[in-house]
């Protein structure tokens, strides 16, 4: 079944104290969720255990990692793998952020890596796609993103996709106060949808979330919410102040 999903996206932001502080504040003023919506925080591996702590008592609240390594174990210096994140606490895993392909050089090939190794520790993959401003003034984004999809992720079957949420994150709406129209997103989500259709058939598709990202504020969420193939929201920013990040859960019908 289809689930509704808001992510915060900490990005490398907060200290300990001021990470609990948020997460008991949202939880706090958090309204029971209904079985199919669900809230993620996806805080830096430091907090994360802590968050995952603070959460397991609260119903359809999750932890999410922001990246998991490509690798199972070993020599790998400064690595986290999807196993130690499962172990961990944690049921989800970010891959493929933009700012993981731009500042850290994550080709396609590898983030197909990070895929197979988060699909192993049996983590669900909230998967990142979105062009950059050229490609959209190009006219190319449908394009950009489908190629995305397909460079690592449709090398999986039917079952293991049953594991993935897409985030359609274009990258000139992230962090800049520029977001996508709501119009704008619900034709990206829409084809997104009908890629993932052409490959794997309809049922896949019309249970997969697909959450938008860039700029998303308690003003403009319920907009973009309310758009058919609009199913969340993988919020930055926002995600850092208790009561915009509750505001826009609360935009989720
Ligand atoms: P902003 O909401 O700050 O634009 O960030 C979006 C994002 O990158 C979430 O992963």
């Amino acid at each position: 079944m289809r689930k509704k999903i808001i992510a915060g996206n900490w990005k490398m932001n907060l200290t300990i104290a001021e990470g609990k502080q948020l997460v008991q504040d949202v939880i706090n003023g958090l309204q029971a969720l209904p079985h199919h919506k669900e809230v993620v925080f996806a805080p830096p591996f430091l907090q994360s255990v802590m968050v995952s702590e603070l959460v397991n008592k609260t119903n359809n609240v999750f932890v999410a990692a922001q990246n998991c390594s490509a690798f199972a174990n070993g020599a790998y210096t400064g690595e986290i793998s999807a196993t130690m994140i499962k172990n961990a606490g944690m049921p989800y895993v970010l891959i493929g952020h933009s700012e993981r392909r731009d500042y850290f050089n994550e080709t396609p090939t590898l983030l197909a890596q990070k895929v197979d190794q988060a699909l192993a520790a049996r983590l669900q993959i909230i998967f990142c796609c979105g062009e950059p401003l050229n490609s959209r003034e190009q006219a190319t984004h449908n394009q950009f993103v489908a190629d995305q999809l397909r460079d690592s992720l449709f090398h999986l079957d039917a079952k293991a996709m049953e594991n993935i949420t897409i985030a359609y994150e274009p990258i000139w709406a992230i962090g800049t106060g520029l977001t996508a129209s709501a119009k704008q997103a619900q034709y990206m989500h829409a084809h997104i949808r009908a890629t993932i259709h052409a490959q794997y058939g309809e049922t896949i598709a019309k249970d997969l979330s697909i959450l938008y990202g860039g700029s998303c504020k308690p003003n403009n969420a319920a907009e973009l919410f309310a758009c058919e193939d609009v199913d969340g929201g993988l919020i930055g920013g926002a995600s850092l102040v208790a009561n915009d990040f509750i505001a826009i859960i609360n935009a989720m019908a």
